[in-house]
């Protein structure tokens, strides 16, 4: 099929947008686009022109006119005069509206990491198949350019690792506990009401929406084809405020991160809570901020900083990725910028060979030979012991008592067998908490 604004024998000069959503972000999307449509219309070489909204609601105010709305998804997609489709709706049932709008030939725009992370190689196959585009600069860091950097900044690099910030939610609430002295609930329910969190918000608090993050980057920076998944994936719903504390004792602060790293043979992804120095810079990305930190061969260190989440910032994303696919439409060279993205199978290596120093904190009863079953209990699956406090307070013999514990590097295979051995031990009054150190 040819392109649409071509069968309307338009030549260059329209091109026609189908939209999927306007929630919190798809409404900050049309803000934009009437905000600034002459400058956009220039930038494309044509006049943008959002044809269909598909919403639940079509009695909600909206940014366009009612005339616009529709609850049928499947009107947008059918439009044969609609060239680009924005799916801003989310969640897994986006598969087939993709899927249905690639093969008809029209380019897509999209913030779904969820599908990408899952589907992400043949959307992009099944995209350079048909001729069009798959965008999805909104999927990762809200407003931070970090695809683009990948995509183009770093064509002629070779990415060793990504470490990062990517779930603006999970930031902002351990912002909140540290700085604010915030429940993890109250946290949570305001990163809500400033439209920061998904749907589930368990996807962001455990760590599922920083991976599928971090699995998207992976396509970019290490050509990975996604979908086998991170090989250790924790949130951030066990940290409570006493972790905060002793993390700042050691000087450290405690941040959700993702790590991805090219070894060669086997690249390692993981999402977890991190202890990373009080001074990094990436200690220092409060709030909903995001930033990810990259090591290209020759580039060296590369960071990219800003807001992660909510309508406005994702949209500017969008936005940028529109201008993109709608140039290549207005230019009759779409499928472009997808054809590049070069995808094979890469093997993701075992949590269990990771490696890393480690925070471990015990709740304990305080009775004599405690202290030497637990370092006994590390040393014995060779785990040394590099710094030990117990919690400062005087307290009676046999009640609880804290004791946190630093290691040296060790693999997460031996410091988890060492807390297995210790599992059946009658004084631990709670499971050992476990985070892992960075020196980022
Ligand atoms: P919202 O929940 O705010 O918006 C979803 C929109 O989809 C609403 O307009 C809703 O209609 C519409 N919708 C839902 N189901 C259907 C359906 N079956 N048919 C037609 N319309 C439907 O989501 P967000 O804007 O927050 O997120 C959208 C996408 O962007 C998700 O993939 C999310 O992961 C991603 N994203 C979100 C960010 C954020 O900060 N919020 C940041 C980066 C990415 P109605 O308005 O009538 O309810
Ligand atoms: N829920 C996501 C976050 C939105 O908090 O980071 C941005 O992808």
């Amino acid at each position: 099929m040819e392109q649409a604004s071509q069968e309307r024998g338009e030549g260059a000069r329209r091109v026609r947008i189908g939209m999927l959503g306007c929630g919190t972000v798809g409404a900050a999307v049309l803000g934009l686009l009437a905000e600034h449509h002459e400058r956009l219309d220039r930038r494309v070489g044509a006049t943008l022109e959002v044809a269909k909204v598909a919403v639940r609601d079509t009695a909600r105010a909206r940014p366009v006119g009612p005339e616009l709305l529709t609850t049928s998804v499947d009107e947008v997609l059918a439009d044969p005069t609609i060239d680009v489709v924005v799916e801003l709706i989310g969640g897994a049932a986006a598969l087939e509206w993709i899927e249905r709008a690639l093969e008809a030939k029209k380019s897509v725009v999209t913030a779904n990491k969820l599908l990408l992370a899952r589907h992400g190689g043949r959307l992009v196959e099944l995209a350079s198949r048909h001729g069009v585009d798959l965008a999805f600069e909104g999927a990762v860091g809200g407003g931070i350019p970090i695809v683009r950097t990948l995509r183009e900044a770093f064509a002629s690099d070779h990415v060793i690792s990504l470490t990062g910030i990517l779930n603006g939610t999970s930031n902002f609430v351990l912002s909140k506990m540290l700085d604010d002295g915030a429940s993890f609930e109250a946290a949570l329910a305001e990163a809500q009401a400033l439209g920061y969190a998904e749907a589930d918000p368990t996807l962001d608090v455990g760590g599922h929406d920083a991976a599928q993050k971090l699995e998207v980057l992976a396509m970019l920076a290490f050509g990975a084809r996604p979908g086998s998944g991170c090989s250790l994936v924790e949130g951030i719903t066990a940290i409570e405020p006493v972790d905060h504390r002793f993390a700042a004792r050691f000087g450290y602060r405690i941040k959700h991160l993702v790590i991805g790293r090219d070894h060669g043979d086997v690249i390692e992804l993981r999402a977890h809570p991190t202890l990373i120095p009080e001074r990094s810079v990436l200690a220092n990305v409060s709030g909903v901020l995001n930033a990810v930190l990259l090591e290209g061969r020759a580039l060296g260190p590369c960071l990219v900083y800003g807001r992660g989440a909510g309508g406005a910032p994702t949209a500017v994303s969008v936005v940028a990725d529109l201008i993109d696919v709608c140039r290549s439409v207005a230019a009759g060279v779409r499928g472009l910028g997808t054809r590049g993205i070069g995808l094979r199978e890469r093997q993701v290596a075992a949590s269990a060979a990771s490696e890393s120093r480690y925070y471990v904190r015990f709740r304990v009863a305080d009775r004599p030979g405690v202290m030497a079953r637990l370092a006994g209990a590390l040393g014995s699956h060779a785990v040394s012991i590099e710094q030990m406090v117990q919690d400062g307070e005087p307290v009676r013999p046999g009640a609880a008592a804290t004791v946190v514990m630093l290691t040296h590097r060790a693999r997460e295979a031996q410091v988890q067998a060492a807390l297995a051995e210790l599992r059946p031990e009658g004084f631990l009054i709670e499971p050992p908490r476990v985070l892992r150190i960075e020196q980022v």
